[in-house]
């Protein structure tokens, strides 16, 4: 993992976030024949990692960072050698926080890969270029992925261990979720350095498809915050609501179209008034229009409401976010929806016009993967059907999917399996 956050933690709080886009380098991919020529290998991109597209069978979007800004690209090609083709990068400065310096992070989108295509890529700048490191274009056929939890925490060593016990769990992983509060203050760039190095193992390899959660939109002093840094970490598929880039969005993987939402109406709506209406609007096109066998929804908090133990004024029933996205779900055919937020393992089986009705999608509250517990915080619901032994670790999930059958699996990081369910097609 890397130590750079660690190397600059204690220094003072510094400077709001600035950002600053600018192109560099040419318009568009374009083909080259590299054979011969001299390059060095001398390139460390920090925290170079992949982010889902919108379509994973021919695009995939490169990230890393610099403490400086230069004309920068992403080459790849076949796997073992061939022609080499070249996809620029276009930076923008993200200033430090919490003694972290300004950075500039860097996004090249590729566009024209081949379906089910082995690749190899590596960063560019003049004649320095990092080491090539493997990167595979969905098949469209059955895969494997990693689901892990909110990671929030005090110490990242917890998520990093989890993302190695998910990688030794499913090492064909073709691609991992986070589902949000990925870390615990969205404004703290140390935070953020301390997620990005532990997640390092993974994200070389294979893409995240990484959702904002309400810790992403919170102010160094607590208030809620525009999540300007998560959205300059992660260049997400661009394919929700042009008014509001990157805040919702979609993706298909194999037989699976993932509908990605942003739950956050309270924390942004400040900044994003019409999040909910526009997004509400966005979904149901979104998922009438895919064709692929299976949809799953993927939304931080959670849409159900559990009772808590000290607050008897609420009631168990049906979150905000789950009365406003669950009719859409129920009348657009959505097979599952994972949810987060609450640090809680829990399948609750199937839920159609909010009552037990198999017609309905089957919900899955994910668990925690990070440090912050809740232990006995949340009252069952009469909705859960397999419940996490209390008090709880963190764990994460994997998800396998072909055409037939999706199956989701909870597991412990040693390798225990907590629960398992399938659905069938
Ligand atoms: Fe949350």
């Amino acid at each position: 993992m890397s130590t750079a956050w660690k190397r600059r933690a204690g220094l003072a709080a510094a400077g709001a976030l600035l950002l600053g886009a600018a192109f560099l380098g040419g318009c568009g991919a374009s083909p080259s024949d590299a054979a011969g020529e001299k390059v060095s290998v001398t390139m460390a991109p920090e925290a170079l990692r992949q982010i889902v597209a919108a379509d994973n069978e021919h695009g995939r979007t490169v990230m890393w960072q610099a403490e400086t800004e230069e004309a920068a690209s992403v080459e790849y090609r076949e796997e073992g050698g061939g022609a080499i083709r070249e996809a620029p990068a276009k930076s923008q400065r993200l200033a430090g926080t919490q003694g972290e310096p300004d950075r500039y992070i860097y996004e090249a989108r590729l566009t024209d890969l081949e379906p089910g295509g082995a690749y190899e890529y590596r960063t560019r700048a003049g004649d320095r270029v990092s080491p090539w490191h493997p990167l595979s274009a969905d098949d469209g056929g059955p895969f494997t992925a990693l689901v892990f939890p909110d990671t929030q925490s005090q110490d990242y060593g917890v998520w990093e261990s989890i993302a190695e016990a998910g990688k030794k769990q499913a090492p064909d992983a073709e691609f991992f979720i986070n589902m949000g509060d990925l870390v615990d203050n969205g404004q703290d760039e140390n935070q953020w350095q301390a997620w990005l190095g532990a997640a390092e193992g993974l994200f070389e390899t294979i893409p995240a498809a990484p959702l904002m959660g309400n810790h992403e939109a919170y102010s160094l002093d607590w208030q809620t915050a525009r999540p300007d840094r998560y959205l300059a970490q992660f260049a997400l598929p661009e394919n929700g609501d042009p008014s509001m880039p990157e805040l919702f969005w979609s993706f298909d993987w194999g037989p699976v179209h993932f509908a990605v939402l942003n739950t956050q109406m309270a924390e942004i709506s400040e900044w994003y008034p019409d999040l909910l209406s526009r997004q509400q609007a966005w979904l149901e096109q979104d998922l009438t229009g895919t064709d692929k066998p299976w949809k799953v929804v993927l939304m931080h908090k959670d849409p159900l409401q559990y009772r808590i133990a000290s607050r008897p004024e609420r009631k168990e029933g049906f979150s905000e976010e789950g009365e406003a996205f669950m009719p859409i779900f129920d009348r657009t055919g959505v097979d599952a929806v994972l949810s987060a937020h609450l640090h809680t393992y829990r399948d609750r089986g199937h839920i159609y016009d909010f009552r037990r009705d198999e017609r309905g999608p089957l919900y899955i509250l994910t668990g925690v993967a990070g440090d912050v517990r809740y232990p006995n915080l949340w009252t069952d619901h009469a909705l859960d059907v397999t419940v996490a032994p209390q008090p709880e670790t963190d764990n994460f999930m994997t998800m396998e999917a072909d055409s037939h059958t999706l199956t989701f699996r909870a597991w412990l990081p040693d390798g225990t399996m907590l629960d398992e369910v399938t659905l069938t097609k």
